[in-house]
């Protein structure tokens, strides 16, 4: 009888609302297919440490509503910068006889996850979980929708306490370099101004154009606004001042150019978007990429990543989707500046 076929399952980088569903789906298909799968503490830092444990259908129960990743994550650095570091990483997973990987993570997961199937010759398979929806090839990324319902669930109550007040809300949302979750959520919470990296002003053309949003919400007899704000647009270092707090001082500042009194507040959403029970759709998401991570690696197929487009899950290879740039969707950044008129 032949050997049964060993995978394993990591999640690294910032964790995402989602990890659990997708670790139950792989884990659970893989056992529906008679593999054996394992799973890995702690991301890369648990291959290194050999910290791999063999899974079964009860380890993966009650964890699809849960937020977190059960499997723990890690950054690791020494992984990509030391081959002494991934060498004990690849002996330990042919130690256990796993010659297949699924990596959950986001682009720098993927850059780990690229060396493994390189230099191992391990099959190697990405699940994009990462809240940012930062990678290029895929239209959503596991923790993304439930990241941004997180966003617009804490803007609405600070609408509540804004408009009691007649105040400005000026809202900071994560996503590293990538402006997704402020126009999701600036859209679906109704915004006056949604401010992301990936479009390039000084600090002095943002306040421009929040005095002129601010200015026209006012003239039709608005009383508070709703103001967010990608952690990206200050990632650099001309930027670094112009945090959620700064603009709201300088606006306070600057009320007779906006024609109204202001009384603005910065607030940082921070780490509670990473957080929480995954929507339905990123559990879905996470199913459905959790089986075609499987179904590649049953046709020994490594190198490649998961990805959904137009609905429709598709594979690309790693090295490809993380040459890919992300476009920004300029179409519902005009969309939002419409609906805030
Ligand atoms: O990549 C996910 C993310 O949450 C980003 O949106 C954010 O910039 C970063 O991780 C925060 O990292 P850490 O949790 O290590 O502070």
């Amino acid at each position: 009888m032949a050997d049964k076929q060993k995978i394993a399952i990591l999640t690294s980088g910032g964790d995402a609302p989602g990890m659990n569903a997708a670790v139950r789906a792989v884990v659970r298909t893989a056992l529906y297919f008679d593999m054996e799968v394992y799973g890995v503490q702690e991301g890369y830092l648990g291959l290194k440490e050999d910290n791999i444990h063999r899974l079964t259908a009860g380890d993966v129960g009650d964890i699809i509503h849960r937020g977190g990743t059960m499997l723990g994550t890690a950054r690791l650095p020494e992984f990509a910068s030391d081959p002494m570091v991934r060498r004990q990483c690849y002996e330990n997973l042919r130690a256990h006889g796993i010659d297949g990987l699924v990596v959950c993570g986001g682009d720098g997961s993927y850059r780990g996850a690229n060396l493994v199937y390189k230099e191992s010759g391990i099959k190697v398979v990405g699940l994009p979980g990462t809240i940012d929806n930062d990678l290029a090839y895929t239209d959503f990324t596991i923790g993304f929708d439930t990241a941004v319902n997180t966003c617009v669930d804490n803007i609405n109550k600070l609408r509540d306490t804004m408009a009691s007040h007649g105040r400005v809300s000026v809202v900071d949302v994560m996503g590293r370099g990538c402006g997704d979750i402020a126009v999701h959520s600036g859209i679906a919470a109704g915004a006056e101004a949604i401010l992301i990296p990936e479009i390039k002003k000084t600090d002095n053309q943002w306040l421009d154009y929040l005095v002129s949003k601010l200015r026209t919400a006012f003239a039709r007899g608005k009383k508070y606004g709703i103001i967010v704000m990608a952690e990206g647009v200050y990632a650099t270092p001309k930027m670094h001042h112009f945090t959620a707090d700064y603009i709201a001082s300088w606006l306070n500042a600057n009320s007779e150019t906006i024609g109204h009194r202001v009384d603005a507040r910065g607030c940082v959403i921070g780490h509670v978007q990473r957080g929480g029970s995954p929507t339905a759709t990123d559990r879905i998401l996470a199913a459905r990429m959790g089986e075609e991570a499987v179904s590649l690696l049953r046709e020994d197929k490594g190198g490649l990543c998961v990805g959904i487009v137009k609905n429709r899950i598709i594979a690309v290879e790693i090295e490809k989707a993380l040459s890919m740039k992300r476009r920004v969707d300029k179409h519902l950044i005009e969309l939002a500046d419409i609906l805030a008129r």
